[in-house]
């Protein structure tokens, strides 16, 4: 079946002339049935959602990069920082994903593909990288909750999107207040190692995170 797919898809799409080379002539089919059902602001949020998650990934990617540095090295925030990077990449996929189950992404995603501003430098500070990543959290859980709360009940619509209200609400949601609360803690025990151990602090916080005892 997968032979005789592929055998179809050459044929269609391979049109061969002297000039222009490979070209393909396939064209989208017209599915011409109205059951794409998600209203306007819904899809605009969801997709500066996915800019806000992108710009998170490389927010936390930068922070990765900094740590990671030779005269730096702290491994542990270093890849603690990368592992944020993944997941917030992974939560704009996932964002995208569901914008093309409900049919949307009609309008391309190449201007998606972007963060929502530019990354400015990681800080220095391993208590501030950790506040600032706290921060970064809250507003995305912020931009979560007005999703939420704007498609359940949209103005100009009589259209109420439970669905994807349910779904931010049990897939993102939950998420965001655990790891918001991990952070909260993390800030905490450095906060007090620092006033306890001074520079020290750096090092044990490190080697903690390294092994995932925090
Ligand atoms: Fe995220």
């Amino acid at each position: 079946m997968k032979v005789f797919c592929a055998l179809l898809f050459a044929l269609s799409c391979i049109h061969i002339s002297a000039g222009d080379g490979l070209k393909c002539t396939l064209k989208p089919t017209d599915i011409n049935v109205p059951w794409r059902d998600m209203v306007d602001p819904c899809i605009k949020l969801l997709e500066a959602q996915v800019k806000l998650e992108l710009y998170a990934a490389m927010k936390y990617m930068s922070m990765g990069a900094h740590f990671g540095q030779d005269k730096v090295n702290l491994p542990g925030f270093s890849k603690t920082f990368y592992d944020n990077a993944n997941e917030e990449r992974d939560h704009a996929k996932k964002v995208l994903q569901y914008l093309l189950m409900r049919g949307e992404l009609t309008r391309g995603v190449t201007h998606l593909i972007q963060p929502l501003k530019e990354v400015s430098e990681p800080p220095t500070s391993t208590l501030q990288a950790l506040k600032d990543a706290l921060a970064l959290e809250a507003q995305v859980t912020r931009a979560l909750r007005e999703i939420i709360q704007v498609c359940e009940e949209p103005k100009d619509s009589n259209f109420n999107d439970y669905h994807l209200a349910d779904y931010l609400t049990t897939d993102f949601l939950d998420e965001q207040y655990k790891g918001q609360r991990q952070l909260a803690e993390r800030i905490a025990t450095l906060g007090k190692m620092v006033h306890t151990q001074g520079a020290l602090a750096d090092f044990i916080m490190d080697q903690k995170l390294m092994k995932g005892e925090i």
